[in-house]
């Protein structure tokens, strides 16, 4: 195939073997989150590209190098979303559903996008699924945000392998504080300091602390701490968050240079990683953005919330083989109809089944076919038992009920008598 009419690098197929695990993974977080009282909205994809800039921060690798940005035909320039936040506060405010300090707790799911070099686990066209909460500033709210994501880690089966990673980067005060120490320290090894390092000295020092160089690293185990610069109001929270942490019996380590690659935190960051997934271990992550939604013209409104990252994830449960059974099995009845009068009336017998029973897995084999293709056909849908409709059947208004799975002799069974039989035999989901 030509390479223009291929995917383009980074943007995956989701197939169809791969889409009952991400729908394991959307449902169990869609029900907990229904559970903890978050509400949905939809944003769309593409947004005005300077909204991305006055959230994110101009001197962001995301959008310095990372954003698919383009000419809209009138001339704006247009941007496919790379994360979420910008545009959850950009509609909340829109619709004024945050004023006057009403609470919103809200979830998004979809696609973002950022030109990063591919490699496992990170992508040009990514997913996330994110929550942001408005006009709550207490530290209660960030460890629900903390407590619900260690519950989810729980049902999925994965808890044991992920950790949590906290700092807190202060109220804009100390951080400007901190930022004065870190320079005037930095400046002093400078012509030590990568080059990334130096560039980032000018333009945003606190994204030295994120380098990956040894030597920056060597010279940054002396740096100034960032919790020694934190006023009393950021120390208070961050202490209530890790109390309420210690309350419910969640382990964390505090990383001092967990800075995170957006410009909008304030306070609490986190970051949940693993190491079961190579390089991209960080499978959640997000923090408070007390100063945002002022930043973007709104009144003062706090704001916390994390995204996760549905590719990574999904990995984990395939790497740690937390699969459940029943999403590896789609079918639980296979119907086999022999000849033009069996298939009519399997088709209205089918019909009838699915009315008393909404939720049972019946596929109906599609297309006329011998007696053993159709049997393979049903024993390949991972089917717990097969349907046979063929002319002794009919005269007898009866179907061969055959497990297909060692679970005894095949009988037959009334069409009347079909469903219960069925409701009996199969539990359902
Ligand atoms: P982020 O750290 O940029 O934060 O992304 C959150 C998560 O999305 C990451 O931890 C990772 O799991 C996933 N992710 C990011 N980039 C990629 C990629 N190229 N390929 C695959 N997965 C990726 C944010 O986006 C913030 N909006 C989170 C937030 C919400 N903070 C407050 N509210």
């Amino acid at each position: 195939m030509s390479k223009s009419l291929q995917a383009i690098r980074g943007m995956n197929d989701i197939l169809p073997e791969q889409t009952p695990l991400w729908r394991h993974f959307e449902g169990t977080v869609a029900r907990l989150l229904d559970n903890y009282g978050y509400k949905q909205i939809r944003m769309p994809i593409v947004e005005f590209t300077e909204l991305f800039k006055r959230s994110i921060g101009e001197v962001t690798d995301i959008v310095e190098k990372e954003m698919y940005t383009f000419d809209d035909r009138n001339g704006d320039s247009l941007t496919l979303r790379p994360e979420g936040t910008a545009a959850c506060v950009r509609a909340v405010l829109e619709h004024g559903i945050t004023g006057g300090g009403q609470v919103q707790k809200l979830w998004y799911v979809g696609p973002m996008f950022r030109h990063e070099r591919p490699q496992k686990g990170r992508y040009r066209q990514f997913h996330q699924i994110g929550l942001e909460v408005f006009n709550l500033d207490g530290p209660d709210i960030d460890a629900e945000l903390i407590v619900l994501t260690w519950r989810l880690w729980g049902e999925l089966g994965i808890r044991d392998a992920v950790k949590l990673e906290l700092n807190s980067l202060g109220t804009s005060e100390s951080r400007g504080r901190y930022r004065e120490a870190l320079v005037a320290f930095l400046s002093t090894h400078l012509d030590k300091l990568d080059e990334d390092s130096q560039r980032r000295l000018k333009t945003n020092p606190l994204r030295v602390l994120d380098t990956k160089n040894a030597d920056t690293q060597a010279i940054l185990a002396d740096a100034p701490k960032m919790a020694d610069y934190l006023d009393d109001e950021s120390r208070l929270h961050f202490e209530g968050l890790k109390a309420r942490l210690d309350a419910v019996g969640i382990p964390y380590v505090i990383n001092p240079k967990l800075v995170r690659g957006l410009d909008y935190y304030s306070k609490t960051v986190f970051e949940w990683v693993t190491d079961k997934l190579g390089a991209q271990g960080t499978v959640c992550a997000g923090g408070r953005y007390d100063g945002l939604v002022e930043q973007m013209g709104g009144k003062p409104t706090p704001g916390v919330g994390f995204a996760m990252g549905i590719e990574r994830l999904v990995l984990m449960l395939e790497t740690l083989e937390q699969i459940p059974e029943e999403i590896s099995r789609q079918v639980d009845v296979y119907l086999c109809a022999f000849g033009e009068a069996a298939e009519l009336a399997g088709l209205a017998l089918a019909e009838r089944v699915r009315d008393q029973l909404p939720n049972l897995r019946l596929q109906v084999n599609a297309g006329a076919g011998s007696f053993k293709s159709q049997f393979k056909k049903a024993d390949k849908s991972g089917a717990l038992y097969a349907l046979i409709l063929g002319d002794d059947e009919m005269a007898q208004q009866v179907v061969g009920f055959k497990p297909l799975r060692g679970q005894g002799e095949q009988q037959s069974i009334a069409w009347d008598a079909l469903a219960a039989h069925l409701a009996t035999c199969i539990v359902q989901g």
